[in-house]
């Protein structure tokens, strides 16, 4: 059999048999009682069979308008829910967000998704931390919608818009001979002590390179590792002094764990940025996130220390 309904001969049927009369039907679907007479007479003709039969006033459901019952409530509602989704996913309620941070930036971001989750929870969220290459990587192979990171690189397409500062700031542990000093420390002192860094392929450690260059130095006696916590928790145990984003240490700072030194030329003035792929095209839930991001950001700059 070769069945060929139209969604409105559905509707019209879905009605007739939940109220179990046309002139009910009719009211609530805002139709003349021929017309829906008329829709019930065309999807029987299609059918092959009756849909109805009538008992006295009332009217009933014949076997083969039970199994078109069944279907018309299973499509509508399929439709209906696309549609509710559709409608939420255009008004950015609904949808996914997939955003990738550089390391420095992880703690403010969770932070920043967290309340922008109370405003969305239908949110469905991919969330990747990684260093400036690891985001490099994700931003060449277009896998990421929104990139959170230091200086974007140059040699690829993207639109950028700087929005918040990222200073570097030099960390050691309470009580080291360079904390509470009246004057600044000077670059010499400063680099006579063992230093705990980030890998090269690390923003952070590219902008301390920098520096350092622009200094005519070098660090001759540091350690490498690869994650804040590591540099934070190695630095509070005293083997060595750290150069971080300000960032990452804003509680260990205010629990006293770790001190800043005030030395010359510090802090290192670095950005964050918001970065996409020139041209790729960010769905309403992206754009919101966005837009929260730049809204939200003054109070995070004026809970900065420097
Ligand atoms: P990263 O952070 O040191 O984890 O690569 C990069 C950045 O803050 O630019």
């Amino acid at each position: 059999m070769n069945i060929n309904i139209t969604l409105r001969q559905l509707k019209v049927f879905r009605e007739v048999a939940r109220q179990q009369s046309f002139t009910r039907a009719s009211k609530a679907l805002f139709l003349t009682q021929p017309a829906v007479s008329m829709q019930i007479k065309q999807l029987e003709g299609v059918i092959g069979m009756p849909l109805f039969e009538k008992q006295g006033k009332q009217i009933n459901l014949t076997d083969a308008g039970e199994e078109i019952k069944v279907l018309s409530e299973t499509i509508l509602q399929q439709i209906e829910e696309t549609t509710q989704n559709l409608e939420l996913l255009a008004s950015g309620q609904q949808g996914k967000l997939r955003l990738a941070v550089a390391t420095t930036v992880a703690s403010v971001a969770t932070r920043l998704m967290a309340r922008f989750n109370e405003r969305h929870p239908a949110l469905s969220l991919h969330f990747i931390v990684t260093n400036r290459e690891g985001l490099i990587d994700l931003l060449e192979t277009n896998q990421t919608d929104i990139v959170i990171m230091g200086k974007p690189p140059e040699d690829l397409q993207l639109e950028t818009q700087e929005f918040m500062p990222n200073p570097l700031v030099v960390i050691a542990p309470p009580g080291h001979t360079l904390c509470n000093r009246q004057k600044a420390v000077s670059l010499n002192s400063l680099f006579q002590h063992n230093f705990i860094l980030r890998e090269p392929s690390s923003g952070t450690r590219r902008a301390i390179e920098r520096f350092l260059a622009a200094e005519g130095r070098s660090l001759e006696s540091s350690m490498e590792m690869n994650s804040n916590d590591a540099i934070k928790q190695s630095v509070a145990e005293g083997l060595g002094l750290g150069i971080v984003s300000i960032h990452t240490v804003t509680s260990e700072l205010e629990q006293g764990s770790l001190k800043l030194i005030d030395v010359t030329g510090f802090p290192l003035r670095r950005s964050w940025y918001l970065v996409q792929r020139k041209g790729r095209r960010l769905s309403p839930l992206s754009e919101r996130f966005k837009a929260y991001i730049i809204e939200e950001v003054q109070n995070f700059h004026n809970s900065l220390q420097v």
